[in-house]
Protein backbone atom coordinates (compact mmCIF):
# COMPACT_ATOMS: atom_id res chain seq x y z
CA UNK A 1 0.00 0.00 0.00
CA UNK A 2 1.13 3.58 -1.18
CA UNK A 3 1.18 5.08 2.26
CA UNK A 4 -0.81 8.85 2.78
CA UNK A 5 1.43 11.97 3.12
CA UNK A 6 0.23 14.51 5.00
CA UNK A 7 1.48 18.22 5.14
CA UNK A 8 -0.03 20.98 7.93
CA UNK A 9 0.31 24.48 8.42
CA UNK A 10 -0.28 26.14 11.59
CA UNK A 11 -1.64 29.22 12.24
CA UNK A 12 -2.39 30.98 14.99
CA UNK A 13 -1.61 30.23 18.93
CA UNK A 14 1.00 27.61 21.03
CA UNK A 15 -2.17 25.70 21.30
CA UNK A 16 -2.40 25.09 18.09
CA UNK A 17 0.73 23.97 17.52
CA UNK A 18 0.13 21.77 20.27
CA UNK A 19 -2.89 20.93 18.44
CA UNK A 20 -1.25 19.91 14.81
CA UNK A 21 1.10 17.64 17.27
CA UNK A 22 -1.68 15.96 18.22
CA UNK A 23 -3.32 15.76 14.78
CA UNK A 24 -0.03 14.19 13.68
CA UNK A 25 0.09 11.90 16.10
CA UNK A 26 -3.12 10.71 15.16
CA UNK A 27 -2.53 10.70 11.44
CA UNK A 28 0.85 8.69 11.67
CA UNK A 29 -1.53 6.24 13.91
CA UNK A 30 -3.49 5.40 10.87
CA UNK A 31 -0.02 4.87 8.79
CA UNK A 32 -0.39 8.45 7.65
CA UNK A 33 3.63 9.71 6.78
CA UNK A 34 4.04 13.49 8.03
CA UNK A 35 6.06 15.74 5.01
CA UNK A 36 7.45 19.28 4.98
CA UNK A 37 6.92 18.90 1.35
CA UNK A 38 3.66 19.94 0.53
CA UNK A 39 4.33 19.24 -3.47
CA UNK A 40 4.84 15.23 -2.01
CA UNK A 41 1.69 15.57 -0.33
CA UNK A 42 -1.79 14.26 -0.50
CA UNK A 43 -3.61 15.59 2.33
CA UNK A 44 -3.03 19.05 3.30
CA UNK A 45 -4.14 20.54 6.13
CA UNK A 46 -3.93 23.65 7.85
CA UNK A 47 -4.57 24.39 11.16
CA UNK A 48 -6.16 27.68 11.81
CA UNK A 49 -6.70 31.05 13.97
CA UNK A 50 -10.26 33.31 14.16
CA UNK A 51 -8.37 35.14 17.57
CA UNK A 52 -8.71 38.86 14.60
CA UNK A 53 -9.92 39.29 11.40
CA UNK A 54 -6.40 39.99 9.73
CA UNK A 55 -5.08 36.06 11.09
CA UNK A 56 -8.40 34.51 9.21
CA UNK A 57 -7.14 37.18 5.76
CA UNK A 58 -4.09 35.65 5.99
CA UNK A 59 -5.51 31.58 5.75
CA UNK A 60 -8.00 32.86 2.98
CA UNK A 61 -5.02 34.10 1.15
CA UNK A 62 -3.05 30.73 1.50
CA UNK A 63 -6.63 28.98 0.66
CA UNK A 64 -6.36 30.96 -2.87
CA UNK A 65 -2.95 29.84 -3.57
CA UNK A 66 -3.53 26.76 -2.67
CA UNK A 67 -5.98 26.08 -5.99
CA UNK A 68 -3.02 26.04 -7.85
CA UNK A 69 -1.28 23.10 -5.67
CA UNK A 70 -4.34 21.50 -6.57
CA UNK A 71 -4.87 22.17 -10.44
CA UNK A 72 -1.06 19.99 -9.89
CA UNK A 73 -2.48 17.54 -7.59
CA UNK A 74 -6.31 17.26 -7.65
CA UNK A 75 -6.58 14.13 -5.96
CA UNK A 76 -5.03 15.90 -2.84
CA UNK A 77 -7.55 16.19 -0.25
CA UNK A 78 -7.40 19.80 1.26
CA UNK A 79 -8.67 20.55 5.02
CA UNK A 80 -9.27 23.44 7.06
CA UNK A 81 -8.63 22.53 10.85
CA UNK A 82 -8.78 24.61 14.39
CA UNK A 83 -10.74 27.41 15.20
CA UNK A 84 -11.67 28.83 11.60
CA UNK A 85 -13.24 25.40 10.66
CA UNK A 86 -15.42 25.48 13.92
CA UNK A 87 -16.19 29.42 13.49
CA UNK A 88 -17.26 29.28 9.46
CA UNK A 89 -18.08 25.46 9.25
CA UNK A 90 -19.84 24.51 6.15
CA UNK A 91 -19.49 28.41 4.39
CA UNK A 92 -15.90 27.20 4.43
CA UNK A 93 -16.33 24.71 2.12
CA UNK A 94 -18.98 26.41 0.16
CA UNK A 95 -17.02 29.44 -0.14
CA UNK A 96 -13.70 27.70 -1.01
CA UNK A 97 -14.42 24.92 -3.30
CA UNK A 98 -11.14 23.55 -3.07
CA UNK A 99 -11.88 22.81 0.69
CA UNK A 100 -12.96 19.02 1.32
CA UNK A 101 -12.38 18.76 4.93
CA UNK A 102 -13.68 20.85 7.59
CA UNK A 103 -12.50 20.16 11.31
CA UNK A 104 -12.88 22.04 14.61
CA UNK A 105 -10.95 21.61 17.56
CA UNK A 106 -12.85 18.59 19.38
CA UNK A 107 -13.26 16.67 16.49
CA UNK A 108 -9.57 15.94 15.68
CA UNK A 109 -10.15 12.03 16.16
CA UNK A 110 -12.39 11.29 13.48
CA UNK A 111 -10.35 13.11 10.88
CA UNK A 112 -8.88 9.98 9.56
CA UNK A 113 -12.48 8.91 8.78
CA UNK A 114 -13.52 12.25 7.17
CA UNK A 115 -10.46 12.23 4.87
CA UNK A 116 -11.49 9.05 3.69
CA UNK A 117 -14.50 10.25 2.54
CA UNK A 118 -12.77 13.39 0.63
CA UNK A 119 -10.59 10.43 -0.77
CA UNK A 120 -14.12 9.07 -1.90
CA UNK A 121 -15.35 12.38 -3.22
CA UNK A 122 -17.38 13.44 -0.32
CA UNK A 123 -16.76 16.65 1.78
CA UNK A 124 -16.77 16.09 5.17
CA UNK A 125 -17.15 18.60 8.45
CA UNK A 126 -16.94 17.92 11.90
CA UNK A 127 -17.15 20.48 13.85
CA UNK A 128 -18.95 19.35 17.14
CA UNK A 129 -17.53 20.89 20.27
CA UNK A 130 -17.16 18.35 22.97
CA UNK A 131 -17.76 18.70 27.02
CA UNK A 132 -14.92 16.09 27.89
CA UNK A 133 -12.24 16.00 25.30
CA UNK A 134 -9.04 16.12 26.14
CA UNK A 135 -7.27 13.70 24.16
CA UNK A 136 -5.06 12.90 27.03
CA UNK A 137 -4.67 8.99 25.78
CA UNK A 138 -3.28 10.53 22.53
CA UNK A 139 0.57 10.73 22.07
CA UNK A 140 1.39 13.58 20.01
CA UNK A 141 4.04 13.54 17.25
CA UNK A 142 7.31 15.23 18.58
CA UNK A 143 10.66 15.24 16.53
CA UNK A 144 13.43 15.13 18.89
CA UNK A 145 14.16 18.75 20.29
CA UNK A 146 15.10 20.76 23.93
CA UNK A 147 11.51 22.20 24.03
CA UNK A 148 8.06 20.76 24.11
CA UNK A 149 4.39 21.88 24.57
CA UNK A 150 1.68 19.59 26.66
CA UNK A 151 -1.89 21.49 26.05
CA UNK A 152 -3.17 20.55 30.08
CA UNK A 153 -6.41 22.07 29.48
CA UNK A 154 -8.95 23.48 26.51
CA UNK A 155 -11.62 25.19 25.97
CA UNK A 156 -12.61 28.76 28.12
CA UNK A 157 -14.98 29.54 30.37
CA UNK A 158 -14.06 33.12 30.78
CA UNK A 159 -16.17 34.37 27.95
CA UNK A 160 -13.99 38.29 27.43
CA UNK A 161 -16.17 39.96 25.18
CA UNK A 162 -14.08 40.15 22.89
CA UNK A 163 -13.05 37.14 22.39
CA UNK A 164 -13.69 34.12 20.30
CA UNK A 165 -12.03 31.57 21.55
CA UNK A 166 -15.05 30.26 24.18
CA UNK A 167 -16.75 29.40 20.89
CA UNK A 168 -14.62 27.74 18.89
CA UNK A 169 -12.79 25.86 21.34
CA UNK A 170 -15.28 25.16 23.72
CA UNK A 171 -16.04 24.61 27.77
CA UNK A 172 -13.22 24.29 29.93
CA UNK A 173 -12.03 20.92 30.46
CA UNK A 174 -8.54 19.48 32.27
CA UNK A 175 -6.60 16.37 31.66
CA UNK A 176 -5.43 14.08 34.66
CA UNK A 177 -2.58 15.36 36.52
CA UNK A 178 -1.16 11.65 36.00
CA UNK A 179 -1.35 11.71 31.96
CA UNK A 180 0.31 15.23 32.15
CA UNK A 181 3.14 13.82 35.06
CA UNK A 182 3.67 10.51 32.46
CA UNK A 183 3.87 12.54 29.05
CA UNK A 184 6.83 14.72 30.47
CA UNK A 185 8.59 11.27 32.26
CA UNK A 186 8.84 10.44 28.77
CA UNK A 187 10.01 13.67 27.15
CA UNK A 188 12.56 13.77 29.75
CA UNK A 189 13.49 10.05 28.79
CA UNK A 190 13.95 11.51 24.89
CA UNK A 191 16.18 14.25 26.22
CA UNK A 192 13.95 17.34 25.86
CA UNK A 193 14.95 19.92 28.55
CA UNK A 194 11.96 22.05 28.82
CA UNK A 195 7.83 21.48 28.67
CA UNK A 196 5.51 24.86 28.41
CA UNK A 197 1.70 23.42 30.09
CA UNK A 198 -0.45 25.25 28.04
CA UNK A 199 -4.21 26.62 28.58
CA UNK A 200 -6.33 29.24 27.71
CA UNK A 201 -5.97 29.95 31.28
CA UNK A 202 -4.05 27.51 32.97
CA UNK A 203 -5.03 28.90 36.39
CA UNK A 204 -8.61 27.15 36.27
CA UNK A 205 -6.73 23.83 35.65
CA UNK A 206 -8.64 21.16 38.01
CA UNK A 207 -8.38 17.32 38.66
CA UNK A 208 -10.15 16.35 41.22
CA UNK A 209 -9.04 17.76 44.53
CA UNK A 210 -6.01 18.83 42.36
CA UNK A 211 -5.30 22.60 41.30
CA UNK A 212 -2.82 24.27 38.86
CA UNK A 213 -0.22 24.55 41.48
CA UNK A 214 -0.48 21.23 42.40
CA UNK A 215 -0.02 20.16 38.61
CA UNK A 216 3.39 22.46 38.52
CA UNK A 217 4.61 20.58 41.28
CA UNK A 218 4.27 16.98 40.02
CA UNK A 219 5.39 18.61 36.51
CA UNK A 220 8.87 20.07 38.36
CA UNK A 221 9.58 17.06 40.69
CA UNK A 222 9.63 15.08 37.40
CA UNK A 223 12.89 15.77 36.37
CA UNK A 224 14.87 18.60 38.61
CA UNK A 225 16.90 19.30 35.01
CA UNK A 226 13.88 20.46 33.07
CA UNK A 227 12.74 23.84 32.61
CA UNK A 228 8.41 23.68 33.34
CA UNK A 229 6.83 26.96 31.77
CA UNK A 230 3.32 27.80 31.63
CA UNK A 231 0.71 29.85 29.72
CA UNK A 232 -1.87 31.72 30.07
CA UNK A 233 -2.69 33.11 33.28
CA UNK A 234 -5.76 35.23 33.70
CA UNK A 235 -5.21 37.79 36.65
CA UNK A 236 -8.48 36.90 38.46
CA UNK A 237 -7.23 33.41 39.03
CA UNK A 238 -3.91 33.54 39.61
CA UNK A 239 -3.67 32.10 43.60
CA UNK A 240 -1.48 32.98 46.28
CA UNK A 241 -0.62 29.08 46.61
CA UNK A 242 0.76 29.33 42.85
CA UNK A 243 2.55 31.86 43.64
CA UNK A 244 4.85 29.73 46.34
CA UNK A 245 4.84 27.00 43.97
CA UNK A 246 6.92 28.70 41.74
CA UNK A 247 9.21 30.12 44.42
CA UNK A 248 10.08 26.85 45.77
CA UNK A 249 10.68 25.10 43.21
CA UNK A 250 13.99 26.08 41.32
CA UNK A 251 12.84 25.18 38.04
CA UNK A 252 9.60 26.29 37.06
CA UNK A 253 10.92 29.19 35.13
CA UNK A 254 9.93 32.64 37.08
CA UNK A 255 8.25 34.02 34.44
CA UNK A 256 4.53 34.85 34.60
CA UNK A 257 2.55 36.10 30.99
CA UNK A 258 -0.31 37.78 32.33
CA UNK A 259 -2.44 39.91 29.89
CA UNK A 260 -3.78 43.00 30.99
CA UNK A 261 -5.23 43.70 28.06
CA UNK A 262 -6.15 47.18 29.15
CA UNK A 263 -5.28 49.78 31.86
CA UNK A 264 -8.66 51.41 32.27
CA UNK A 265 -11.33 49.78 34.84
CA UNK A 266 -14.43 50.79 32.38
CA UNK A 267 -13.21 49.58 29.84
CA UNK A 268 -11.73 46.60 32.15
CA UNK A 269 -15.55 45.65 32.76
CA UNK A 270 -16.93 46.18 29.61
CA UNK A 271 -14.45 43.51 28.39
CA UNK A 272 -15.59 41.21 30.97
CA UNK A 273 -12.35 41.00 32.48
CA UNK A 274 -13.52 40.69 36.15
CA UNK A 275 -10.82 42.29 37.92
CA UNK A 276 -9.82 46.05 38.19
CA UNK A 277 -6.58 47.79 37.70
CA UNK A 278 -6.35 48.07 41.61
CA UNK A 279 -6.39 44.18 41.74
CA UNK A 280 -3.99 43.53 38.99
CA UNK A 281 -1.46 45.44 40.50
CA UNK A 282 -1.66 44.07 43.77
CA UNK A 283 -1.01 40.97 42.29
CA UNK A 284 2.05 42.10 40.55
CA UNK A 285 3.72 43.24 43.41
CA UNK A 286 2.65 40.58 45.60
CA UNK A 287 4.47 38.53 43.26
CA UNK A 288 7.42 40.18 42.87
CA UNK A 289 7.82 39.56 46.67
CA UNK A 290 7.27 36.41 46.72
CA UNK A 291 9.08 35.26 43.83
CA UNK A 292 12.41 37.87 43.41
CA UNK A 293 13.22 38.49 40.11
CA UNK A 294 10.06 37.44 38.69
CA UNK A 295 9.01 38.45 34.74
CA UNK A 296 6.39 39.57 33.66
CA UNK A 297 4.73 39.42 29.98
CA UNK A 298 0.91 40.49 29.07
CA UNK A 299 -1.15 40.94 26.24
CA UNK A 300 -2.61 44.57 25.27
CA UNK A 301 -5.43 45.68 22.78
CA UNK A 302 -5.22 48.95 21.85
CA UNK A 303 -9.16 50.81 20.54
CA UNK A 304 -12.12 48.77 22.14
CA UNK A 305 -15.37 49.95 21.59
CA UNK A 306 -15.52 53.67 23.46
CA UNK A 307 -12.04 53.55 24.43
CA UNK A 308 -11.09 57.00 24.91
CA UNK A 309 -7.59 59.03 25.30
CA UNK A 310 -8.44 58.97 28.51
CA UNK A 311 -8.40 55.43 29.23
CA UNK A 312 -5.49 55.07 26.50
CA UNK A 313 -3.30 56.89 28.71
CA UNK A 314 -4.35 54.79 31.44
CA UNK A 315 -2.88 51.46 29.59
CA UNK A 316 0.05 53.38 28.93
CA UNK A 317 0.58 54.12 32.86
CA UNK A 318 -0.04 50.77 33.83
CA UNK A 319 2.88 49.78 30.93
CA UNK A 320 5.04 52.49 32.80
CA UNK A 321 4.26 50.98 36.36
CA UNK A 322 4.59 47.31 35.87
CA UNK A 323 7.48 47.69 33.29
CA UNK A 324 6.74 44.43 31.53
CA UNK A 325 9.64 42.31 30.11
CA UNK A 326 7.21 42.10 26.83
CA UNK A 327 4.11 42.06 25.37
CA UNK A 328 1.90 41.04 22.73
CA UNK A 329 0.19 44.18 21.71
CA UNK A 330 -2.88 44.58 19.18
CA UNK A 331 -5.63 46.63 17.46
CA UNK A 332 -9.51 46.19 18.24
CA UNK A 333 -10.79 43.13 15.67
CA UNK A 334 -14.87 42.76 16.10
CA UNK A 335 -15.49 39.14 15.96
CA UNK A 336 -19.26 37.72 15.60
CA UNK A 337 -20.66 36.13 18.06
CA UNK A 338 -19.02 37.95 20.90
CA UNK A 339 -20.76 40.41 23.15
CA UNK A 340 -18.65 42.69 21.96
CA UNK A 341 -19.51 42.43 18.58
CA UNK A 342 -22.67 44.17 19.49
CA UNK A 343 -21.12 47.14 20.49
CA UNK A 344 -20.25 49.71 18.07
CA UNK A 345 -16.38 49.33 16.58
CA UNK A 346 -16.50 53.19 17.18
CA UNK A 347 -12.68 53.87 17.93
CA UNK A 348 -11.60 55.16 14.03
CA UNK A 349 -9.12 52.89 12.59
CA UNK A 350 -5.98 55.45 12.30
CA UNK A 351 -6.93 56.29 15.78
CA UNK A 352 -6.50 52.88 16.85
CA UNK A 353 -3.62 52.61 14.94
CA UNK A 354 -2.10 55.57 16.46
CA UNK A 355 -2.54 54.58 19.85
CA UNK A 356 -1.62 50.56 18.85
CA UNK A 357 1.94 52.10 17.67
CA UNK A 358 2.48 54.27 21.09
CA UNK A 359 1.88 51.47 22.71
CA UNK A 360 4.44 49.38 21.10
CA UNK A 361 7.02 52.26 21.35
CA UNK A 362 6.71 52.48 25.18
CA UNK A 363 7.27 48.92 25.28
CA UNK A 364 10.20 48.62 23.04
CA UNK A 365 11.20 51.54 25.47
CA UNK A 366 10.79 49.53 28.77
CA UNK A 367 12.12 46.38 27.49
CA UNK A 368 15.40 48.40 26.07
CA UNK A 369 15.58 49.79 29.80
CA UNK A 370 15.28 46.51 31.64
CA UNK A 371 17.84 44.25 28.80
CA UNK A 372 20.18 47.41 29.53
CA UNK A 373 20.50 46.79 33.26
CA UNK A 374 21.04 43.46 32.54
CA UNK A 375 24.42 44.30 30.99
CA UNK A 376 27.92 42.88 33.20
CA UNK A 377 25.13 40.46 34.73
CA UNK A 378 25.55 36.66 35.10
CA UNK A 379 22.50 34.20 33.80
CA UNK A 380 21.81 30.94 33.29
CA UNK A 381 20.79 29.70 29.76
CA UNK A 382 19.23 27.04 27.97
CA UNK A 383 20.83 26.51 24.57
CA UNK A 384 17.92 25.91 22.30
CA UNK A 385 19.67 25.97 18.82
CA UNK A 386 21.73 28.63 16.62
CA UNK A 387 21.00 32.25 16.30
CA UNK A 388 18.57 32.99 13.55
CA UNK A 389 20.87 34.96 12.03
CA UNK A 390 23.79 32.96 12.16
CA UNK A 391 25.05 29.36 12.58
CA UNK A 392 28.28 30.87 13.83
CA UNK A 393 25.93 32.03 16.99
CA UNK A 394 24.16 29.79 19.61
CA UNK A 395 20.40 31.32 21.24
CA UNK A 396 19.16 30.47 24.22
CA UNK A 397 16.60 32.09 26.66
CA UNK A 398 17.21 32.71 30.29
CA UNK A 399 14.57 31.43 33.34
CA UNK A 400 12.78 35.16 32.30
CA UNK A 401 12.22 33.85 29.04
CA UNK A 402 14.55 36.26 27.53
CA UNK A 403 17.06 35.38 24.27
CA UNK A 404 20.48 35.29 24.74
CA UNK A 405 23.16 34.62 21.60
CA UNK A 406 26.11 33.67 22.59
CA UNK A 407 29.25 33.01 20.37
CA UNK A 408 29.36 28.99 18.95
CA UNK A 409 32.24 27.03 21.10
CA UNK A 410 33.21 23.57 20.51
CA UNK A 411 32.54 22.85 24.33
CA UNK A 412 28.63 23.89 24.46
CA UNK A 413 25.67 21.75 22.90
CA UNK A 414 21.94 22.21 22.27
CA UNK A 415 20.33 21.24 25.20
CA UNK A 416 23.06 22.56 27.77
CA UNK A 417 22.70 24.80 30.76
CA UNK A 418 25.37 27.77 30.33
CA UNK A 419 26.26 30.13 32.52
CA UNK A 420 26.88 33.28 30.65
CA UNK A 421 27.96 37.15 31.24
CA UNK A 422 25.78 39.43 29.22
CA UNK A 423 27.90 42.38 27.25
CA UNK A 424 25.51 44.42 24.89
CA UNK A 425 21.31 43.99 24.54
CA UNK A 426 18.67 45.27 22.48
CA UNK A 427 14.96 45.52 22.95
CA UNK A 428 14.56 42.20 22.01
CA UNK A 429 18.01 40.68 22.21
CA UNK A 430 20.47 39.78 24.71
CA UNK A 431 23.90 39.20 23.83
CA UNK A 432 26.42 37.44 26.11
CA UNK A 433 29.84 35.36 26.30
CA UNK A 434 29.87 31.93 28.27
CA UNK A 435 32.43 30.96 30.69
N1 LIG B 1 -9.17 41.78 18.98
C1 LIG B 1 -7.90 42.05 19.32
N2 LIG B 1 -7.16 41.25 20.12
C2 LIG B 1 -7.76 40.15 20.61
N3 LIG B 1 -7.31 39.17 21.43
C3 LIG B 1 -8.28 38.26 21.59
N4 LIG B 1 -9.38 38.63 20.91
C4 LIG B 1 -9.08 39.80 20.29
C5 LIG B 1 -9.80 40.68 19.45
N5 LIG B 1 -11.07 40.44 19.11
C6 LIG B 1 -5.98 39.19 22.02
C7 LIG B 1 -6.07 39.31 23.55
C8 LIG B 1 -5.70 37.92 24.00
C9 LIG B 1 -4.75 37.49 22.92
C10 LIG B 1 -4.52 36.03 22.83
O1 LIG B 1 -5.32 37.98 21.74
O2 LIG B 1 -5.12 40.26 23.98
O3 LIG B 1 -5.13 37.91 25.27
FE1 LIG C 1 -10.35 34.60 25.30
FE2 LIG C 1 -10.56 35.71 27.74
FE3 LIG C 1 -10.64 33.02 27.47
FE4 LIG C 1 -8.33 34.35 27.03
S1 LIG C 1 -9.44 34.23 29.01
S2 LIG C 1 -9.22 32.73 25.73
S3 LIG C 1 -9.02 36.25 26.14
S4 LIG C 1 -12.15 34.45 26.69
Amino acid sequence: MIKNHVYIETYGCQMNLADSELIMGILKKQGYEITKQIENANVILLNTCSVRENAEEKIFHRLDHLKNVKKKNPSAVIGVLGCMAERLRKSLIEEKKIVDVVVGPDEYRRLPEYIEFAFGGEKGIGVKLSRTETYEDIEPYREDGISAWIAVMRGCDKFCSFCVVPFTRGRERSRSLNSVVEEIKKLSQRGFKEVTLLGQNVNSYKDGNYDFADLLAACASVDKNMRIRFTTSHPQDLSDKLLYTIAEHENICNYIHLPVQSGSNRILELMNRTYTIEHYLNLIDKARKIIPGVSFSTDIIAGFPTETEEDHKMTLNVMKQVKYDGAYMFKYSPREGTKAYNMKDDVPEEIKLRRLNEIIELQQQISYEINQQLINKEEVILVEGFSKKSEEFLSGRTDTNKVVVIPKKESIKIGDYVRVKINRATSATLFGEAF
